[in-house]
């Protein structure tokens, strides 16, 4: 079996004191042992263009699916905008999701949200379903991580300070780290039968 399993985390947001990208810098933290994770940016991707599929790919573009393509996992950390997925995080997954070398197709992912109203990204996870069934994702269902009230729970340095938020992450992380080591065996198992 692969030693480490390495993940990928991508935060929904792009803003300077994004609540979301210190969830994912909190998870990054709590990962665990025999694990690790890149963060990958996704503010520099062009808007989606299906034109731009048929020669080489806009280069963001081919740098960023190379660096998905190295994940067993991924870990996403997004706000709710609208009810929904914001469009900056939906634009990174429409250019990783598509030909048959897409980096995503059947990989397990960690979902994660956090927002300064009550809610805690709740609308945002549930519409996030449908894509995951698209793509053949396989989510960690439980524990969902749903932090509302985020500004209470991080501090002036950004650090994540609420002891059930960072208990509940650590376990999400571990189920994402069980899911990756199954898809693993799986696949060797495939391999070996061929
Ligand atoms: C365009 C936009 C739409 C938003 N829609 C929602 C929403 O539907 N539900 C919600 O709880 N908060 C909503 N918010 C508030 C965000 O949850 C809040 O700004 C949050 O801090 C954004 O995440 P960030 O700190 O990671 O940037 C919205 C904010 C923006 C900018």
């Amino acid at each position: 079996m692969k030693k480490n399993l390495h993940f990928v985390g991508i935060s929904g947001s792009l803003r300077k004191g994004s609540y979301n990208t210190m969830l994912l810098n909190a998870a990054y933290k709590l990962l665990p042992e025999g694990t690790t994770m890149e963060i990958v940016e996704i503010g520099n991707l062009p808007l989606y263009n299906d034109d731009l599929q048929s020669g080489s790919l806009p280069e963001p573009v081919s740098v960023f699916r190379k660096k998905l393509s190295t994940a067993d996992g991924f870990v996403f950390a997004s706000p709710e905008y609208n009810y929904s997925v914001p469009g900056t995080l939906k634009n990174a997954i429409d250019w990783a999701s598509r030909g048959k070398d897409s980096p995503l197709v059947g990989k397990p992912v960690a979902l994660m949200g956090a927002t300064q109203g009550m809610w805690g990204t709740v609308r945002m996870q549930i519409a996030f379903r449908p894509i995951f069934q698209f793509l053949n994702m396989v989510p960690v269902n439980k524990p969902e991580v749903l932090i509302g009230q985020a500004q209470n729970k991080f501090d002036a340095d950004y650090n994540l300070i609420d002891e059930p938020t960072i208990s509940i992450i650590r376990q999400q992380l571990k189920e994402l780290a069980t899911l990756a080591t199954h898809a693993q065996i799986i696949k060797e198992v495939t391999t070996e039968q061929n």
